[in-house]
């Protein structure tokens, strides 16, 4: 199968291209596509850019230019629930976009209209992961992702994300990738390993631990694609 492997910095995708060692590259539409063959699987594997607008634009390569038919986000997020450690992995069951705010027109926050609040990822994908997680002995969190322009080092901010979408995390391209995918109609997948807790103390955490996280979560995508089928 064509599997796209997708994260938002070079240190997201990093551990999994010096996993796979042999991969070709090609530049297209001001991006590096870099493809490779691994457990059977065709993967097309990128970094988009920080932010929804690039990733969304990648995540529509990989499927228009590339043919990818899964798309897996691998990478890191900010935590809101208090179970969340840094470190640890949390899988999205729905996304939203917290910061589009049409509410001057009654609309709720995160809405546009002819879509809806919340997208959410592929129920196979999660059924997989979480078998994969038990094999592996692994704690892996399920729970709503809210995505927005911006890098979270608020305790204000991050409460109201949290209340308003009943979020657990925060990232900056899950909901744009989710958005790409469910208009192609290709079912999606988004891992993130917990970097910081989105508040004063955030961007030196996210310094911190971007790498380590960025590995864990890397090597779990690593192990969905061993067991995806045909
Ligand atoms: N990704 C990881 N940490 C984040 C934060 N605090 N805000 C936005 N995106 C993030």
């Amino acid at each position: 199968m064509k599997i796209a492997i997708m994260g938002a910095m070079r240190e997201e995708i990093e551990p999994i291209l010096n996993t796979l060692g042999e991969y070709t590259s090609e530049e297209y539409a001001g991006n590096v596509f870099y493809r490779a063959e691994y457990a059977g699987h065709e993967l097309v594997i990128a970094y988009s850019k920080i932010g929804k607008v690039f990733s969304a634009m990648t995540a529509s390569v990989m499927l228009e230019r590339y043919g990818a038919k899964v798309l897996l986000f691998s990478g890191v997020a900010g935590g809101i629930s208090k179970d969340l450690k840094i470190g640890d992995l949390i899988m999205a069951s729905k996304l939203c976009q917290h910061d589009v705010d049409i509410t001057a027109f009654g609309h709720p926050d995160g809405f546009i209209p002819e879509s809806s609040v919340m997208i959410g990822s592929d129920d196979d994908l999660r059924s997989l992961a979480s078998e994969i997680a038990v094999d592996m002995g692994i704690d892996l969190y399920e729970g709503i992702i809210a995505t927005g322009d911006q890098f979270v080092a608020s305790s204000e901010r991050k409460s109201w994300i949290g209340k308003t979408f009943h979020a657990d995390a925060l990232e900056m391209e899950g909901a744009s990738v989710a958005c790409v995918c469910h208009n192609f109609g290709v079912p999606f997948f988004v891992l993130r390993a917990i970097s910081d807790t989105a508040d004063g103390s955030a961007d030196v955490d996210f310094d911190t631990f971007l790498q380590s996280s960025a590995q864990v979560s890397a090597k779990f995508i690593l192990e969905m694609v061993k067991r995806l089928g045909d």
